[in-house]
C-alpha cells in the first residue's frame, strides 16, 4: 500500500491481541518518528515506552480507566521536553530562554508531530493505535507516575499493539468545510449546517448506542448532537477545570515565566 492509501485506511484500534510488539518493531517505528521535522531541529520532545503491566495499571486511573491502557501491550507517551535542552544550555554557559509558555508550545508541537509519524509507521507494519486525550487532560498525574522532571510535560500518547478488531472507517466532515482557498472564507449559517448535516445523523446514532450517553442525553433534555457535545460530553465546567489544572502544572514544570524582566 502506498502512504496515501494507508492513511485512508486509518481506524483507531481499541481492542488488541495479547501478542507482544518486538523491540525491533518499536525501534523501527520510533526511529521513523525521529525523522519528523522539529522546530530549529532542537527535537524538544521525549517518547516514553511503557510496557510494564504494573506501571500501566497505575496509569489506568488518569487515563479514565480506558481499557486500551492495559489491554494493548505498549503505551507510548509523547512529551514536550525542554529539560535536556535547558540543561545543555546551562552546562555550555548559554543563556536559557525556554522557561515560558511559548517554549512549551514549541515542544508540544514537536512531540505531537512525532507522535503522528510514529502512528503512521506503526500502521504501515500492521499495528493499531488509539490516541489518548487523557494524556494531556491528566498530564500532572501521568507526569508524576512517569517520573517526569521539570520542563517535561506529557502532551499526547497512544496504545499500541496488534488489532483484535476491524472497526468501520469513521466519517469525516466534508473537505469543503475544512479547506479554504487562499484566505479564510467565512461560512454562513446554512453552510455550517450543511457541513455538519451528515455528522449530526451519524454521530447521534453512534452516541445513542452507548447506554450511558443515551441516559445522560435524556436526563439533560438533549435534542441534538451539538447539545450532546457541550451539555454532556465536553462541559464548560470540565474544560475550565482542565485549563486551570494544566496551567498550574505548566507553572510547576517551569514553563510559565512569561513576564519581561
Ligand atoms: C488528540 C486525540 C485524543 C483522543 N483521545 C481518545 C481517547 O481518550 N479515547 C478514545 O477512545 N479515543 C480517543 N481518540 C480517538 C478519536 O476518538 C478518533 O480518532 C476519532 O473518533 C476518529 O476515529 P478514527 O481515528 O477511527 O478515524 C483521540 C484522538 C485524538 C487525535
Amino acid at each position: 500500500m502506498n502512504v496515501i492509501e494507508q492513511i485512508h485506511q486509518h481506524r483507531s484500534i481499541r481492542k488488541y491481541k495479547p501478542d507482544p510488539v518486538s523491540d525491533d518493531i518499536i525501534d523501527k517505528i520510533l526511529n521513523a518518528g525521529i525523522r519528523t521535522s522539529s522546530s530549529g531541529n532542537m527535537q524538544t520532545y521525549s517518547i516514553i515506552i511503557t510496557r510494564d503491566p504494573d506501571l500501566r495499571k497505575q496509569l489506568l486511573e488518569p487515563h479514565y480507566h480506558q481499557s486500551m491502557v492495559v489491554n494493548a501491550p505498549v503505551l507510548l507517551t509523547f512529551c514536550a521536553d525542554f529539560h535536556r535542552m535547558r540543561r545543555w544550555l546551562y552546562i555550555s554557559d548559554a543563556p536559557d530562554n525556554f522557561d515560558n509558555y511559548f517554549s512549551f508550545m514549541v515542544g508540544a508541537i514537536d512531540a505531537i508531530m512525532v507522535s503522528q509519524t510514529v502512528a503512521l509507521a506503526a500502521e504501515s507494519l500492521g499495528l493499531g493505535i488509539c490516541f489518548l486525550g487523557s494524556t494531556f487532560a491528566n498530564a500532572d498525574q501521568i507526569g508524576r507516575i512517569l517520573n517526569l522532571p521539570k520542563n517535561v510535560v506529557p502532551v499526547t500518547g497512544f496504545s499500541l499493539g496488534y488489532p483484535a478488531e476491524d472497526p468501520d472507517l469513521r466519517d469525516r466532515l466534508p473537505s469543503s468545510g475544512l479547506i479554504h482557498k487562499e484566505k479564510y472564507q467565512s461560512i454562513k449559517d446554512d453552510g455550517i449546517r450543511k457541513i455538519y448535516q451528515e455528522r449530526e445523523k451519524k454521530g447521534w446514532l453512534r452516541y445513542m448506542q452507548s447506554k450511558r450517553l443515551k441516559e445522560l442525553a435524556q436526563e439533560h433534555g438533549v435534542e441534538n448532537l451539538a447539545q450532546l457535545y457541550t451539555i454532556v460530553k465536553y462541559t464548560k465546567a470540565s474544560h475550565q477545570e482542565y485549563s486551570t489544572k494544566i496551567l498550574d502544572y505548566l507553572s510547576q514544570q517551569d514553563f510559565m515565566n512569561n513576564t519581561r524582566q
